[in-house]
């Protein structure tokens, strides 16, 4: 299979690169940059199957060039900065919402018969069901990203509806693991590099989320792809449990310790959203795709332990996992 994948330079895209490149597939990453890196690629850039191609996809011409002949989309692009949005309120507009349309129009244009697009549970809001089914509605995202990525779910459902591509969405919990561009984990060992004596965590520590590992996050996409045959489908994918911020920057003090023998003192900061638009809860109902024979290797507090160990290693030796 040829695959193409949009922001296959980023956190997840990476991995997805690697994976489908180890089953023996064609891979064509398409990413401008803006937020990933090329450094994440370079187990990928080893391959012969592979294909790097820096580009932006507000360009649809150069998305349909580079497109032709895929077999699969596999749609990782998107604004992952949550709270840049706020700032800058067209951000999540273009390099989500356009970007999307931009993916979806090419296929129609090309030919791909078959698309993968990551959502998040940020469409969700602040649902009033934990944990939250992919049945619950009415949809209010409260971040610029959330909202980008409903619009995104709506355009995906209307282009498999109407243009025939079969379409797999994933509402990712939090993902955590190696080559991380982002999030808290990633935000907490950078900072405590620069300042090792003190670590300010944004808001009180209480914030929930439930935390995916990044190989199971890509194994959940592959299993639902190969065990999932509707035109249209949507899956929440996440692990069991939840993790608060608090055990999270305790866990990166702990690691940090251990590995540059220094203590930190870790403040926290007050209410508990980490930005605007931040959801102080979030817990996802996984058991869909569980229901098709699909579990989580790791619980949401496992995730977190196996990330800050990777992403201590990963930030101190310079060089990806
Ligand atoms: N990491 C998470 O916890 C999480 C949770 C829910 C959903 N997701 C979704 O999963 C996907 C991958 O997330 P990630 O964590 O790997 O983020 P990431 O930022 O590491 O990867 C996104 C990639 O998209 C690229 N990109 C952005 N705009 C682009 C454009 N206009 N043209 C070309 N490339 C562009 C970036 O350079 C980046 O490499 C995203 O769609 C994200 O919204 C991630």
């Amino acid at each position: 299979m040829k695959v193409f994948i949009p922001g296959g330079a980023g956190f997840i895209g990476s991995h997805l690169c690697e994976k489908f490149l180890a089953d023996g597939h064609e891979v064509i990453a398409y990413d401008s940059l803006v937020l990933g890196k090329r450094e994440l690629l370079a187990k990928a850039m080893k391959s012969p199957k592979f294909r790097f191609v820096e580009a932006d996809l507000l360009d649809l011409e150069r998305v349909k060039k580079e497109m032709m002949g895929a077999d699969l989309v596999v749609h990782m692009a998107a604004n992952s900065d949550i709270s840049q949005g706020a700032a800058r309120t067209d951000v999540d507009m273009q390099n989500g919402t356009i970007a999307t349309y931009n993916v979806l129009e090419a296929m129609r244009v090309v030919g791909v018969k078959k698309l993968i697009f990551a959502s998040t549970s940020a469409i969700y809001g602040e649902a009033s069901v934990k944990p939250t089914p992919e049945s619950y509605g009415p949809l209010f995202p409260i971040s610029f990203y959330g909202a980008s990525k409903l619009a995104c779910e709506g355009m995906v459902s209307a282009f498999s509806h109407n243009c025939g591509i079969q379409s797999w969405v994933y509402r990712f919990a939090n993902i955590v693991g190696p080559h991380s561009t982002h999030g808290a984990i990633y935000d907490f060992v950078s900072r405590l590099l620069k300042n090792p004596d003190r670590l300010d965590v944004l808001g009180n520590g209480t914030q929930r989320k439930s935390y995916l590992y990044v190989h199971d996050c890509v194994a959940g996409m592959l299993f639902g792809f190969t065990h999932s045959k509707e035109n249209f489908q949507c899956f929440n994918l996440a692990s069991k449990g939840v993790s608060n911020v608090r055990f999270i920057a305790e866990e990166v003090g702990r690691q940090m310790e251990k590995a540059t023998g220094k203590k930190a003192e870790i403040a926290f900061g007050e209410g508990d959203r980490g930005w605007v638009g931040d959801v102080p809860y979030t817990y996802l109902d996984g058991s869909k795709l569980e229901g098709l024979g699909w579990r989580a290797r790791f619980e949401s507090d496992d995730a977190v332990r196996q990330a800050v160990a990777e992403i201590v290693r990963e930030k101190i030796s310079g060089e990806f996992l």
